[in-house]
């Protein structure tokens, strides 16, 4: 595991951007793994920036994001696919039909999820995967549980993430109660992995995620066996290492 302590938010989203930006010069029809949420939003920004400058193409690129609220429209404020045409997908030159997202709407959850596994292996697989941490650990939407769940499936969201992801909502119990997510093996199984974590309310998750047991209660921690890992820190999430 390569860890980077950053000096801010900003730079740590510059140097994640130039990550992706040397993988997508290096084969210009990669697939990338994105996240929502607040932790990405610098490294979109400097994506942004650096294919406004012309130094990175994204037409060829296929991306797949981790997760989706379950019940949410996809045209709604919240969901994640506003969030990533918002914040990334419309600012840079990739093709729309290139992007992906679970359905939050789907009927069968199992046949959805089964279906984005799938989509995910006739590409190719995912190249990098782009992950921020939750503060009980999670990865995606994998909470803490007794096993790692191993693909894409159906998950019941709880109540620290619910307090977390509140903020996007009016009021909590706004918040979906389930989401679809990738799992723990659809991670592991990018051939890098690039996570990106800022602010001190975080620093005590990251010091168990690198030295503590590995261990499904804190899903994150899977990330040890991983061979390809880069952790991107500012220095408040750094300050328990
Ligand atoms: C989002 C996701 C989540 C977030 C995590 C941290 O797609 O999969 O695991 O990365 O909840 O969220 P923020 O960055 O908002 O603190």
């Amino acid at each position: 595991m390569e860890i980077i302590v950053c000096k801010d938010y900003k730079s740590l989203g510059e140097k994640a951007a130039t990550i992706f930006a040397a993988q997508v010069l290096e084969k210009p029809d990669c697939v990338l793994g994105f996240a929502t949420g607040s932790s990405p939003l610098s490294t979109y920004a400097h994506m942004a920036k650096l294919c406004d400058d012309g130094i990175v193409d994204y037409s060829r690129v296929t991306t797949f994001n981790l997760d989706e609220y379950y019940g949410m429209d996809p045209t709604e404020e919240q969901s994640y696919r506003k969030f990533m045409d918002d914040n990334l997908f419309t600012k840079i030159n990739i093709k729309p039909e290139n992007t992906h997202l679970l359905s939050g709407l789907t009927q069968d959850p199992a046949s959805e999820c089964a279906q984005y596994e799938k989509d995910i292996a006739a590409a190719g697989g995912i190249d990098i995967q782009l992950l921020g941490i939750g503060h009980d650990g999670h990865i995606g939407f994998n909470e803490p549980a007794d096993d790692f769940a191993n693909d894409t499936h159906l998950v019941d969201l709880i109540p620290m993430t619910l307090e977390a992801n509140a903020r996007f909502f009016s009021s909590i119990d706004e918040v979906p109660k389930q989401a679809l997510s990738m799992g723990i093996g659809t991670i592991m199984r990018a051939r890098k992995i690039v996570m990106v974590v800022n602010g001190a309310e975080k620093a005590e998750t990251v010091k168990q995620m690198i030295y503590g047991p590995v261990t499904p209660k804190l899903p994150a921690s899977i990330l040890q066996f991983h061979q390809n890992v880069t952790v991107l820190l500012d220095e408040a999430a750094a300050a328990k290492l």
